[in-house]
């Protein structure tokens, strides 16, 4: 078949090749998906939402609606932006088909072949590969535990003048756990600014919060048109109903209704009327305090059995929020030469190689705590810490 050129720069991911790996194994401890809990799903009050929207309102449930989303759902979105410190309304929201789609339609609208994205190094694996499908490339930035390096990031904007977007997820990110300070997210605006370029801010994970206090979201430091902020429900509430949000200055929120129709004419309208009752009829806060207490209580105990099991030279942060905790080890251990044998013993992790633009490190990996049960949770940080050891 005659594909188009942009099919040649797509590979399958490393990640579903560990999944296919871990479903060949089967009771594998596996710390290496990014999924919420399936357990914390609401799906009792779901039901009840969904029977609501069914019964009083089918018809338009189940009817076409407008290409930026459903008004009422738009409305209490604005409402959770104000914790982010912007204050909007419902002109400068837009729901999408989940964040990824926010990420690859943002992109659709800023980038010609043969453009490139700055990103942090390492970033997420979905985001690198939406930007991949229009033909570009990507420029990593320096970053370390506050954030990208202003430094590297003005080099990098002065050498790239083709460098349109820098894509940036500064809370918990996938897959380092890290939160961007207030300082380098205040130097991130006033470089885009300064060189005139678009932030895309990714904060799949913001709500998932469960130490220190927020950190102002980079959007509300935008002066102007300079950010594109993205959210999702997937971590929060379900990651199957597939709705996110982007919220942007309505010059960028016009063109997305175009791009967003030829994409798929609207968000799924039940789906979209399923969370707004959901967040009118229950207390959503109520609800992340449970999952966020589920979350820390795994965090704690990956961290403390790391600091038991693992040898000295693995290096990891304690994540205030989010899903993950990112290991490097020494220059010279290959994490994914060294997955088969973890598989072997029962273990599965994502190696960091993958999370690289370039692909050029691969000491690293990424466990998450989301899932796993708390003994599965010390059983399998115990096989990988000795497994590890042996490879020092
Ligand atoms: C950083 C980040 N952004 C976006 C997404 C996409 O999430 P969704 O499309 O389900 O909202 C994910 C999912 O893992 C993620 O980790």
């Amino acid at each position: 078949m005659n594909f188009a050129n942009r099919m040649n720069a797509l590979k399958p991911s490393d990640i579903r090749e560990v999944m296919k790996m871990i479903a060949a194994n089967p009771g594998t401890i596996s710390f290496a998906g990014g999924l919420p809990d399936p357990k914390l799903f609401p799906g009792e009050a779901m039901r009840q939402a969904t029977d609501k929207v069914l019964r009083e309102q089918a018809e338009s449930a189940l009817q076409y609606g407008l290409t930026l989303g459903y008004v009422p759902l738009r409305q209490k979105i604005a409402g959770l932006m104000a914790r982010e410190g912007v204050v909007t309304g419902v002109d400068n929201i837009a729901i999408t088909t989940g964040s990824q789609q926010a990420i690859s339609l943002s992109a659709l609208l800023f980038l010609n072949a043969g453009e490139v994205v700055l990103t942090e190094n390492p970033s997420y694996l979905g985001a690198l590969t939406a930007f991949k499908t229009f033909e570009t490339d990507y420029i990593s930035v320096d970053s370390d535990e506050a954030g990208m390096k202003p430094e590297d990031l003005e080099a990098k904007l002065v050498a790239h003048p083709e460098a349109k977007l820098i894509y940036v997820i500064p809370n918990f990110q996938n897959p380092t756990g890290r939160t961007w300070s207030l300082e380098r997210r205040q130097a991130l605006v006033a470089l885009a600014v300064k060189y005139d370029r678009v932030i895309l801010e990714d904060n799949a994970y913001g709500e998932v919060r469960f130490d220190g206090s927020r950190v102002p979201s980079v959007k509300s430091l935008d002066p102007g048109k300079h950010v594109v902020h993205m959210g999702s429900f997937s971590k929060v509430l379900s990651p199957g109903l597939r709705v996110g949000w982007i919220c942007a200055h309505e010059d960028f929120i016009k063109k997305f209704e175009l791009v967003k129709y030829g994409c798929d004419l609207q968000p799924a309208e039940l789906a979209q009327m399923q969370v707004d009752a959901f967040l009118e009829e229950n207390d959503f806060d109520a609800h992340l305090e449970t999952i966020k207490g589920v979350y820390k209580r795994r965090r704690d105990l990956m961290l403390e059995t790391m600091e038991a099991a693992f040898p000295l030279e693995a290096r990891y942060e304690r994540p205030e929020g989010g899903m993950f905790i990112w290991v490097e080890l020494p220059s010279h251990v290959d994490t994914k030469a060294m997955l088969p044998e973890a598989i072997k013993r029962g273990v599965a992790y994502i190696p960091g190689e993958s999370f690289y633009p370039l692909a050029d490190r691969t000491n690293a990996i990424r466990l998450n705590f989301s899932t796993m049960e708390d003994d599965k949770i010390v059983e399998g940080i115990k096989r990988l810490g000795a497994l590890i050891k042996e490879r020092l």
